[in-house]
């Protein structure tokens, strides 16, 4: 069977995968903390941690709170810096055999592109996937993935500033995701993922008061799967560039959907919290599924949905 895929066709050296599963930005570390629970090397790629030029803290605590079906964080981007990440991290991924991509984030379009510049050329790191979603930086990531027009300077300074594939990652806290993902693909994107986190809040009524340290969140998990389905559809429908599909997913059968929806990669994210082993399982999923079905190539699977 053949599971590659291809998801930055138009880029000088490709984003070539051996497999359509990948991590979430977030919830997999750096990959290494998942290194000693199952060969972490079987997968498509890693998506790290989201980096931002300098080390992060994040928010204050509480950063979590369960939902029905669902997590809302507001871990805020705590993170190790760009600077640490480089000396750190990368000479450890480019041992890997599978590809590591570094999710940045900032607070303005200089940010993107001075992070941009310093992972250029880094060994290790195979491509950069740019949040410009994050609900939790009151002075950044919204604001960028909510508009079309900052979405696409973010986009075209990373561009510019990098010779690494770039996908962006999108927002669905915005009134037209259509726009967005149009705005970003001229802009110069070789891939689209989405989607991040839908915001959300929670109350304890003990103490009333918001139960999130920063009030709101973002909300992950089974469920938001129907609405980043029905974006990945809609988005799949209004670019020519490969799409990545996140949200919720947790099984074979849940990635299979969003690969009929179109999309040509997937995320598992929130899963991996409940079961560590998260991604590892649904690439077996999607393998007993064309198995059974008598595929031989996942291409066949992409947007088969579609009329
Ligand atoms: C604890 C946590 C941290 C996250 N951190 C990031 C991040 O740093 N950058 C980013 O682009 N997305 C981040 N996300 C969003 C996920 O990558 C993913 O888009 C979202 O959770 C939806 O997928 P899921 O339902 O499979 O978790 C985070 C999500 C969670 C739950």
């Amino acid at each position: 069977m053949n599971l590659s895929v291809q998801l930055a066709p138009k880029h000088k050296t490709g984003l070539r995968l051996v497999n359509p599963v990948m991590t979430a930005a977030g919830t997999f570390g750096y990959g290494t903390e998942y290194s000693h629970i199952f060969d972490i090397q079987k997968l498509g790629a890693i998506v790290c941690k989201g980096t931002t030029l300098e080390p992060r803290e994040g928010n204050p605590q509480p950063r979590l709170a369960e939902t029905a079906s669902g997590l809302i964080n507001s871990i805020g981007l705590q993170n190790i810096g760009v600077k640490a990440l480089i000396k750190e991290k990368a000479p450890l991924w480019a041992s890997w055999r599978v590809p590591v991509i570094v999710n940045i984030a900032g607070e303005t379009v200089d940010d993107y592109a001075q992070l941009a510049s310093e992972l250029d050329g880094v060994a290790g790191i195979s491509g950069i996937e740019v949040n410009i979603s994050c609900p939790n930086i009151k002075a950044g990531g919204a604001e960028f993935g909510a508009n079309s027009e900052s979405a696409a300077k973010v986009t075209a300074a990373v561009k510019s500033a990098t010779s690494l594939p770039i996908l962006v990652k999108l927002t669905p806290n915005t009134g037209d995701i259509i726009k967005i993902a149009v705005a970003v693909a001229e802009a110069g994107a070789d891939a689209i993922s989405l989607i991040n986190t839908v915001r959300g809040m929670a109350i304890d009524i003990t103490t009333r008061r918001p139960l999130l340290g920063n009030t709101t969140g973002g909300l992950s998990g089974p469920a938001i799967k129907p609405i980043a389905l029905a974006m990945v559809y809609a988005v799949a429908g209004a670019v020519e560039l490969p799409v990545i599909g996140c949200g919720g997913i947790t099984t074979g059968s849940d990635a299979i959907e969003f690969i009929m929806a179109g999309a040509s990669a997937i995320q598992v994210g929130t899963a991996s919290f409940n079961n560590p082993r998260a991604p590892l399982d649904v690439l077996e999923g999607i393998e007993q599924f064309m198995e059974k079905e008598g595929i031989e190539d996942i291409a066949e699977l992409i947007g088969a949905a579609r009329g």
